[in-house]
């Protein structure tokens, strides 16, 4: 069983793929390797080409489809049909130097880690010829995938949208990838069994020959597969679960306000203290803030938090106050907002509104990280 196993997709890069090949083998030299190229019966004569090389070397292998076309499908196949411990999917246009190949090895290797990135963003990156169209969208695809994938802002990935990267094979199950289009990277990060990803930077260069099968489709194909799996995401549902909740904490807060002012309770202690109105009503407001407090508690920690309770570090008990604190937190900062924006100039709902959208990230995020932190090494998001 090789150490390695490099996917190379193709589909018309005649033009390039014997040269690719020999330098994908250079770079791997000491390394148990061998090199998996999916190519969709490319009518430019490209799988000859790699026959004739995995005939004169048995490390390259060619997967030839004639009933699939398409990217995403094409590298599900290739990490199919690896054999190694470690795979890594890459492009045979020299746009990905094969020479970031034991980078991303030792990367993984020294880090301990499932999925390298090969990224044109992060240390060590470039991107050089593309224009400034293509720079834009770019970017765009890219902050969507941020706004809309946990893992991505997890695991801080610079380039979601890289063709470049290596993972560990039995952290992904191909037969649960649900590939869309061109990038399968995200698919990986959301649907894999992925602990530890970390990026090595690379200098993505124009390519050598042949031309990209990037279309408008494509955007529009990466558009709809990054909204599903927003929607697949497991931190996303509990973000929206937890909103949800807040609201009919909202309720449960006003509504045992109304009532325990009308208690006999509250008119005997109106009656036995001379204080305001305003002062006395603070009873009952605390005592509801409180209730809801637990109500939302409960409910999360039953569905939000479900799969984590059991592996968290706190106890039940310990829990209940971790949350308590939390949205003690939360509320100083709400209110800290508040009086910020208000003192700026904002208006007040305006403000009011902007203090709970701030801070309702806080609130979820900080119950996700820490009343629900797992039991020895930190459960990832
Ligand atoms: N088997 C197969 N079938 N391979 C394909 C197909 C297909 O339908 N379409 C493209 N490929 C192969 C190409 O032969 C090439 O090796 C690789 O996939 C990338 O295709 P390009 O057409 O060169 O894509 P690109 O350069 O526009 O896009 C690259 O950079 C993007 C970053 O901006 C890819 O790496 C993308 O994955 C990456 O997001
Ligand atoms: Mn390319």
């Amino acid at each position: 069983m090789p150490h390695l196993s490099v996917v190379v997709p193709t589909y018309n890069e005649a033009a390039s793929i014997e040269e690719v090949l020999r330098q994908i083998g250079d770079a791997c030299a000491g390394v148990d390797y061998e090199i998996v190229v999916v190519d969709d019966n490319s009518p430019d004569g490209t799988s000859q080409l790699v026959e004739e090389s995995s005939r004169k070397d048995p490390r390259v292998r060619l997967v030839l489809r004639t009933r699939e076309r398409g990217l995403a499908t094409a590298v599900i196949e290739g990490i199919r049909r690896a054999t190694g411990t470690f795979v890594v999917v890459m492009d045979s246009d020299f746009q990905h130097p094969p020479t970031t190949i034991p980078k991303l090895l030792s990367a993984a290797q020294d880090q301990r880690a499932d999925l390298v990135v090969a990224s044109r963003y992060a240390k060590g990156g470039s991107v050089s010829g593309f224009p400034f169209s293509r720079r834009v969208i770019s970017w765009g695809a890219k902050t969507l995938s941020v706004f809309a994938l946990s893992r991505v802002r997890h695991f801080r990935i610079t380039d979601p949208m890289s063709g470049f990267f290596l993972v560990r094979r039995d952290v992904v199950d191909p037969d649960e990838l649900r590939p869309r289009g061109y990038k399968i990277l995200i698919e990986v990060l959301v649907r894999g069994r992925i602990e530890r990803a970390t990026e090595v930077g690379f200098p993505f260069e124009t390519r050598r020959g042949g031309e990209s099968k990037l279309r408008l489709k494509t955007q529009y194909d990466y558009f709809l597969h990054v909204l599903g799996l927003g929607f697949a995401d497991r931190e996303n549902r509990r973000f929206l679960l937890f909103a949800m909740i807040g609201i009919t904490g909202i309720v449960v807060n006003g509504g045992l306000f109304e009532i325990l002012k009308r208690t006999p309770p509250y008119y005997s202690l109106q009656n036995a203290l001379d204080v305001t109105e305003a002062t006395l009503l603070l009873i009952p407001a605390s005592l509801a803030r409180e209730a809801s407090i637990l109500w939302n508690f409960w409910w999360n920690d039953l569905v939000t938090f479900r799969d984590l309770r059991t592996h968290a570090h706190a106890g039940f008990w310990h829990r209940v106050l971790r949350f308590n604190l939390v949205s003690v937190f939360a509320w100083a900062a709400y209110l800290g907002i508040f009086y910020l924006l208000v003192s700026f100039g904002l208006g007040h709902l305006t403000s009011l509104l902007v203090a709970i959208l701030l801070t309702f990230p806080l609130n979820c995020g900080g119950n996700r990280r820490w009343t629900y932190e797992g039991r020895r090494e930190k459960a990832d998001a």
